[in-house]
């Protein structure tokens, strides 16, 4: 039986990558997209997540989500890593078809009740519309599981310690590290050793025209980043490393530790280890079997059409 995912998505270039996988890997059921602020406004979020579905034929609600943190001002959009439009320099496409006219908080809500224990909740994105849906239903904290891209214990992104879907919304993340459910983080910590150079996506390119191809051109803007920002050549498969975790995470090294967040300051947005006895115990990915993560999602997408 295929296990069932609702994915939040700030789709943005890896986002994409990790919604392709889950809609082609069969053992993976992705019932929903709610979006979210962060790699791009709410609105190109929510559309770029409803482009992705159509092109995988998925008929699933696809959910507009908050447009801010809980709390802060907004930081910008990192349209410099995503491009404008959030698949580098591809021109903006609209969906055939219209939104859910829930709220992704609502949406998550409602699904995870109509199927209690069935569903694990993927963030990739900022957590606000997961600390929203705790706000309106404490109660999926018994109904779900979460598996997430974000954080990092010993590292940041954004900042040296602050990865960006934790710094963008630095509250709400606290809150859903300190609800009681089950928790798995994917963060830098594993996900930053996990680069694809353009020779992976040229392959995906020649296996998978279209959905391959389309990566391809997406991936291309996202490795410039890489390689101005960090001399790396290739990309940082921060999303599809969290997908991949659902499936098999025997592939990842776990650290099990409380977690907190610097809600501002110098350090806002840092993962800290905590020993507050009041939080559950997160399963930190803190290293992996990088060339089998990446293989599996490399594999699935050349399956692909
Ligand atoms: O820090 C990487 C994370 O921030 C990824 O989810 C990327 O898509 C951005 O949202
Ligand atoms: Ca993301």
């Amino acid at each position: 039986m295929a296990q069932k995912i609702i994915i939040d998505t700030d789709p943005g270039i890896d986002d994409a990558f990790a919604i392709l996988f889950s809609a082609l890997h069969p053992d993976l059921d992705l019932v929903a997209l709610t979006t979210i602020f962060g790699n791009v406004t709410a609105d190109i979020a929510a559309r770029n997540a409803k482009v992705l579905s159509e092109m995988v034929d998925l008929d699933i609600p696809v959910a507009k989500g908050a447009d801010r943190p809980l709390v802060m001002e907004p930081n910008p959009v990192s349209d410099y890593v995503h491009g404008e439009q959030g698949f580098g320099d591809l021109p903006a496409k609209q969906p055939k078809g219209s939104i859910d006219e829930r709220s992704s908080a609502q949406l998550i809500v409602d699904l995870i009740n109509e199927s209690p224990g069935e569903i694990v909740l993927c963030p990739i994105g900022p957590f606000t519309n997961i600390a929203l849906a705790l706000e309106l239903d404490p109660s999926i904290q018994e109904k779900t599981r979460l598996v997430m891209m974000g954080g990092g214990l010993d590292r940041g992104n954004v900042t040296p310690h602050a990865e960006a879907n934790i710094w963008n919304d630095p509250h709400a993340a606290d809150r859903v590290f300190a609800a009681n459910w089950d928790m798995t983080m994917v963060g830098l910590d594993v996900t930053s050793d996990i680069v694809s150079p353009p020779s992976d996506f040229e392959a995906l390119a020649k296996a998978a025209p279209v959905l391959g191809g389309f990566l391809n051109e997406a991936a291309k803007f996202y490795a410039r980043f890489y390689m101005s920002h960090y001399n790396i050549e290739g990309c940082q498969m921060h999303d599809p490393a969290a997908m991949v975790a659902v499936l098999y995470p025997e592939l990842f090294t776990i650290e099990e530790t409380a977690i907190s967040v610097v809600p501002d300051g110098e350090l806002v947005g840092a993962t800290l280890r905590s020993v507050d006895p009041n939080r559950r115990l997160v399963k930190a990915c803190v290293g992996g079997q990088d060339q089998a993560i990446k293989d599996v999602f490399l594999n699935t997408i050349k399956t692909g059409h």
